[in-house]
């Protein structure tokens, strides 16, 4: 059993009320967590307010210092951490230590962007009113910055948060997935380690009512979550004037043109249509096959999905481990109904192996009908839906009928093919012959529509979490 306190302005607070972390795949209880209060939130802010003084004293050298620090800490840990994302999350082991390197990876391009936050001069008089003056612009840390992270990524989607905040000299408060406290929370044991100034940092395991404290606060300048539409519409509600980042959901695509190469994009569909249980905002939830290579493409993928070794995710040779929930399998299970009654097949999967409710197969259904929601919502869980298209207009209409647009795959060998969907597709990332569910963690990661506002990556981070402040000096007298 793993017990942890929640961290207050760099100190370990327990309390009374405890949040219990479950292995989705056996479903027994394998961590317990201190439960944070609107008090406790209350505190993290007085004390942010002194640590952002201290964390924006240092210099970009030593906020760099700290983070790689931070990184070579983390490598240091980086099974005992893989471990635990398999117990909180349920992905495979597999699949966890590729998140701790990727974590390492955001760690480094933080770090690096500190060196970077600069300013630039703008030529002043050229403006009639600019004449005998001097302009130019710095970027300062906006202060307190609120983080609310998913549970699909506990470690490295808390990092894209807390690390470039901390680059640029703010101090911040994160709340992690109630489901998954636990790496976060040895995140915060790794930047104290590293040298971080205590009282930046407060990491606060809870509920709404936490949520809630911490983003409404007027105090906090920014607030960033990742996480469903729901509760992003929630938060632009409440928050105020302050700037908010959203990271939300997709029901990305993949489209594979008549001249693609078919074998590659079965190949990425799979990848990305199973990856940690389809639970990736960016995972492989429709795929639309140019009808002339639509037979050939089902056929292969079947075939590939079949191959899939679905199970105990502490198992190396796991590809597929459970949902975090067993609600989540019957919510999907109704959604597959909602299409077969609409006409859909399902190609493969669509049941649970007997014995462990929060599995479920790898599953293909072919044409389902754009009002299903297998279609329409976004899906969290292995199931690739795959409908045929005959114009490539139409290809892009079916891209685009959604009210999600995060990253979109298109696997063709046509420039001017590929080109139609780069201007055309209503997406934050457009991969030609790679699927969505790609990312490099310094890429501009973020969706349009309501995939959310704003982009991740260390350098776009720094955008969001400093403040331009401009400077005119009058040299005529
Ligand atoms: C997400 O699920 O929001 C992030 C996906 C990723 O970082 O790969």
């Amino acid at each position: 059993m793993i017990e942890k306190p929640m961290l207050i302005g760099g100190e370990w607070k327990d309390s009374p009320q405890k949040i219990e972390v479950v292995y989705p795949y056996t479903g027994e209880v394998v961590g317990r967590v201190a439960q944070g209060t609107e008090e406790d939130v209350n505190r993290a802010i007085e004390a942010a307010k002194e640590g952002f003084n201290e964390v924006s004293s240092l210099t970009a050298y030593q906020r760099y210092e700290i983070l790689m620090k931070a990184a070579e800490l983390l490598k240091k840990r980086a099974e005992e951490f893989a471990k635990t994302l398999v117990l909180e999350v349920g992905k495979t082991i597999r699949e966890a230590r590729t998140e701790v390197a990727r974590a390492i990876q955001t760690l480094i391009f933080s770090a690096e962007e500190a060196k970077r936050i600069n300013g630039e001069t703008f030529p002043i008089d050229a403006h009639p009113n600019g004449a005998g003056k001097v302009g130019f612009y710095i970027r300062v840390p906006v202060g307190i910055v609120s983080a609310i992270t998913p549970f699909n990524f506990p470690l490295n989607l808390s990092m894209h948060k807390v690390a470039p905040a901390l680059a640029c000299g703010n101090a911040v408060i994160l709340k992690p997935s109630e489901r998954t406290p636990l790496t976060p929370l040895m995140l915060g044991e790794v930047l104290l380690e590293a040298g971080l100034p205590p009282k930046a940092l407060s990491i606060i395991p809870g509920y709404g009512d936490v949520g809630k404290a911490m983003t409404t606060h007027p105090d906090v300048r920014v607030v960033s979550f990742t996480g469903s539409k729901k509760v992003g519409e929630i938060i632009t509600r409440q928050v105020g004037i302050k700037k908010v980042v959203l990271e939300l959901g997709s029901n990305s695509a993949i489209v594979v043109h008549k001249d693609g190469n078919i074998d590659k994009a079965v190949e990425k569909a799979v990848l990305g249509g199973y990856a940690i249980a389809g639970q990736v905002c960016i995972s492989v939830q429709r795929v639309f096959v140019h009808e002339d290579i639509f037979e050939e493409f089902v056929e292969k993928l079947k075939e590939r999905v079949k191959s899939l070794k679905v199970g105990d995710p502490m198992d190396e040779s796991t590809d597929v481990g459970p949902l975090i929930s067993e609600g989540d399998v019957l919510r999907i299970r109704e959604w597959i109904d909602e299409a077969l009654q609409k006409g859909a097949r399902v190609e493969v999967g669509g049941t649970t192996p007997s014995g462990k409710t929060a599995l479920f197969e790898p599953t293909v259904v072919s044409l389902v009908p754009p009002e299903t929601k297998l279609f329409r919502e976004e899906a969290f869980a292995p199931v690739v839906v795959v409908d045929p298209y005959r114009e490539l207009e139409e290809a892009i209409n079916m891209v685009n009928d959604s009210e999600y647009g995060l990253q979109l795959g298109v696997f063709t060998n046509d420039i001017k093919v590929a080109w139609e969907f780069i201007r055309k597709a209503e997406v934050g990332g457009v991969l030609i012959n790679e699927g969505p569910t790609f990312r490099v963690d310094h890429q501009p990661y973020g969706g349009f529509k309501n995939s959310g506002i704003g982009r991740e990556g260390p350098k776009f981070a720094v955008e969001d979490y400093t403040e331009i402040k401009t400077v005119i000096l009058d040299l005529t007298s």
